[in-house]
């Protein structure tokens, strides 16, 4: 479903990816686990469209298209989702109307029905339920004044609005105490079924205890250099990143 080919990617003149390869299937969970600085949220921001960055070579195919010619927005009605790591504010936005905007948008570019804010207040309900968040939530403007664990929820329930067929999640367990992380890794795992795929981009092992990924792969300096299974997650909780950035100068 998702297919990274010998990606290479900089920004300001600075290569940060070299040479991505990943491909994840319908059904899979993958992590990429790293340490600061290794290009994992720019692996993410890469795949969302962002401006900032320059493809130097590589493919992205996703559901066999290369999205890397499509437009942020594009890639999103296809299906693919992407939290970042720092979530933006919109002041003057509530969420309500950002997601109901969101939703149609999807709506009008797949061509199905566009819904009323009643319907749309209705739908948005049922994932506030779904995600244990208070309903004030969605009256509330976008992320402004929202603490990092209320924007990491927010940004996973923008996900079960879009539900998307592939989410990539940067960082979501960053700044969540230990209940709310419970709480987003149900609701992440509820949303997901075997006809989707979920990428979890995470510093810590954390979250892969309550979502337990088929593969986890590591990035050191824009490469990935290790994949296995959830077990090497837990060897990398004990041990840290510096073996594995002597293994791979050796
Ligand atoms: N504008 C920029 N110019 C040069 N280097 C940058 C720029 N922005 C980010 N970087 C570098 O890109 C690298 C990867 O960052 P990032 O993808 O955020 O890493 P991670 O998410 O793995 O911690 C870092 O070394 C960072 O300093
Ligand atoms: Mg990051």
């Amino acid at each position: 479903m998702l297919k990274i080919k010998n990606l290479h990617a900089s920004i300001d003149g600075a290569v940060i990816l070299k040479g991505i390869d990943l491909e994840i299937k319908p059904g899979e969970i993958h992590a990429i686990m790293g340490p600061n600085g290794a290009g994992k949220s720019t692996l993410a921001k890469v795949l969302a469209g962002d401006p900032s960055y320059e493809i130097l070579s590589g493919e992205v195919l996703f559901q066999q298209t290369n999205i890397l010619e499509l437009e942020p927005e594009e890639r999103s009605h296809l299906g693919l989702f992407i939290s970042f790591q720092y979530p933006i504010e919109i002041p003057g936005i509530s969420n309500l109307q950002f997601l109901h905007a969101a939703y149609n948008a999807k709506q009008k570019a797949l061509e199905h029905p566009l819904i009323s804010e009643d319907a749309f207040h209705q739908l948005l309900m049922e994932k506030l339920e779904l995600l244990e968040m208070k309903e004030e939530f969605a009256k509330r403007n976008l992320n402004e004044g929202f603490s990092g664990g209320e924007k990491k929820r927010n940004e996973i329930l923008q996900m079960a609005v879009l539900n998307p067929l592939m989410a990539i999640l940067d960082e979501t367990d960053s700044g969540l105490d230990i209940d709310a992380m419970r709480v987003v890794a149900c609701g992440v795992k509820r949303l997901f079924s075997p006809e989707k795929g979920l990428l979890l981009i995470t510093h810590y092992q954390r979250l892969l205890d309550y979502i337990r990924p088929h593969i986890v792969h590591v990035m050191i300096d824009g490469q990935i250099v290790k994949s296995g299974t959830h077990k090497l997650a837990a060897e990398l909780e004990e041990k840290g990143y510096d073996w594995l950035e002597e293994e791979v100068k050796a």
